[in-house]
């Protein structure tokens, strides 16, 4: 199937708000765990890219108490919920910070994160070169890099039988993203082809699940 953009940022209210109460424990627990087999332990800066509600930022900064992570989103009716969920965990102040901005252009982030993460953004460029030029506009050598998304399945159907197996219980405005999110998402081989071009090829492309996959690796 071919490539179907989707709106880049989420700044429709309602959307922001269905996907802010959505439950996403399980791919975000898992981006999680992915992070912590690529380091191992980790104490130093991470920049999320496209951080949306933030859920993956406070789990990160919950699960490294010597981290500090900044997210990053173009969209402001997200990053409110971002700042509204680190408003709960007081304790987490100072350590992480949530900033709006679209990439390519971005202020106030640092240079030379030790750490790039970014969870479903790709699928939302739609010029994909966009994020692998800002893991390396951010990164510094030796920085590690996990990258996470839906990939996009051969047709429509398998599309389909994915919203159903996997959101057939979510609000129709979920299920509805969901679909077109699948539809945007690159395929594994595509994803390689952009790392290739970006001079990023040394990165492992691999498929986590029957619709993730992720990129990983150090800079
Ligand atoms: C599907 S959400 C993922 C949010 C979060 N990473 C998560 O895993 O829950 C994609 C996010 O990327 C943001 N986004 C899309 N294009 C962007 C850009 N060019 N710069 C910054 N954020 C962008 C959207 O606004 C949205 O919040």
């Amino acid at each position: 199937m071919q490539r179907q953009l989707e709106p880049e940022l989420m700044d429709d209210a309602e959307q922001a708000a269905a996907y802010a109460a959505a439950d996403f424990a399980e791919a975000n627990g898992r981006f999680v765990r992915l992070f912590g087999e690529l380091c191992g332990g980790f104490a130093g800066t991470a920049l999320d890219l496209g951080c949306g509600p933030g859920d993956i930022c406070l789990r990160l900064a919950r699960a490294y108490p010597a981290c500090t992570v900044h997210g990053l989103d173009g969209a402001a009716a997200m990053l409110d919920y971002a700042e509204a969920g680190l408003a709960r965990q007081p304790e987490l102040a100072g350590r992480v910070r949530f900033l709006q901005g679209r990439l390519p252009l971005a202020h106030g982030l640092a240079d030379g994160y030790d750490a790039l993460l970014s969870n479903s953004l790709l699928h939302h460029l739609p010029d994909p070169a966009v994020l692998w030029q800002a893991v390396r506009r951010y990164g510094r050598p030796g920085s590690l890099v996990l990258v996470m998304d839906l990939f996009r399945p051969p047709d429509d159907a398998a599309a389909q039988a994915l919203v159903r197996r996997y959101a057939a219980d979510a609000p129709p405005v979920l299920q509805r993203d969901f679909h077109n999110s699948l539809c945007a998402a690159f395929t594994p081989d595509e994803i390689a082809g952009q790392l290739a071009a970006t001079g990023l090829d040394h990165l492992r492309v691999w498929v986590v699940s029957d619709r993730h996959v992720a990129v990983d690796g150090v800079l």
